[in-house]
């Protein structure tokens, strides 16, 4: 019986990979892996024969009990078996329904914990998404359920929250901007939009929540996070932010 690894392969640049990424990579047979991964991370599994199991939106992926259910197959066949997801496993990955299918199966399995789109979004801007005396409070959170799940309230946690990080939004600007206001946050609450963050490819705006549909139509349909809160003020108004924003556009 062998044993399955989570990985989480970071948001994007091959070398945002944690060292026992690379080592389980290494020593891999069989890696199920997302589309979003890089083809330098994937090159690390020199021994292992990859398959692509999912996942952009609105695109073909392979069914969740599917994936599940070949986890366990491949652990009964191959001493070391990788399912490399973009970003962290553990948000927004549905790496627990992994988890519950290798643990009803009784296969082993570890999570390898990488850099999620948050952070690395963060970093691209150089705003920290908490800072003293502004914001102590910072909610990651998505507006999109999957088929079959029951709806949740994710504009309360962003009403609520001192920041926010929104995945799998931007495709929905325009109904988040008009929930939220209509919701009574301020329209001229700072956002950032960063697409591609840690990519070549990638690009920032900023402007105010009622300009967040704007930002989003200038975004192209790369990967991308929303970031919402004070702190994107505090940082606007040192205009070190702004020429990041412009520098991270002009390489764009
Ligand atoms: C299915 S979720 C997976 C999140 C992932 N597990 C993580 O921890 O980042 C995919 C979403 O993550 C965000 N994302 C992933 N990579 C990104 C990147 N390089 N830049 C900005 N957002 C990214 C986007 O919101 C995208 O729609």
């Amino acid at each position: 019986m062998g044993k399955v690894y989570l990985v989480g392969a970071g948001p994007g640049a091959p070398d945002l990979l944690t060292l026992r990424a690379a080592e389980i990579l290494k020593r891999a047979e069989l890696v199920f892996h997302d589309a979003l991964v890089h083809p330098q991370t994937l090159e690390l599994a020199v021994h292992a024969r990859k398959i692509l199991v999912g996942k952009r939106s609105g695109r073909h992926s392979t069914a969740q009990s599917f994936i599940n259910k070949r986890l366990v197959d491949a652990a009964r066949k191959h001493a070391v078996v990788v399912r490399l997801k973009g970003g962290d496993p553990m948000l927004f990955g549905r790496a627990q329904e992994e988890i519950d299918g290798l643990r009803k199966a009784g296969i082993d399995f570890e999570i390898v914990p990488g850099v999620t789109a948050a952070t690395a979004a963060a970093a691209e801007l150089g705003v920290s998404l908490t800072r003293r005396g502004i914001a102590r409070h910072v909610v990651f959170v998505t507006p999109r359920a999957a088929e079959g799940e029951r709806e949740n309230d994710w504009a309360a946690s962003v009403l609520a929250a001192d920041t926010a990080v929104i995945y799998m939004g931007a495709g929905l600007a325009e109904e988040l901007g008009a929930e939220l206001i209509g919701r009574g946050k301020s329209p001229t609450t700072p956002i950032a939009l960063v697409e591609g963050a840690t990519l070549p490819e990638k690009r920032a705006f900023h402007g105010t929540l009622a300009d967040l549909s704007k930002l989003a139509r200038k975004a192209g349909d790369g990967p991308a996070v929303v970031l919402v809160g004070e702190v994107l003020r505090a940082a606007l108004a040192e205009p070190v932010l702004a020429e990041k924003i412009e520098s991270i556009l002009k390489r764009a």
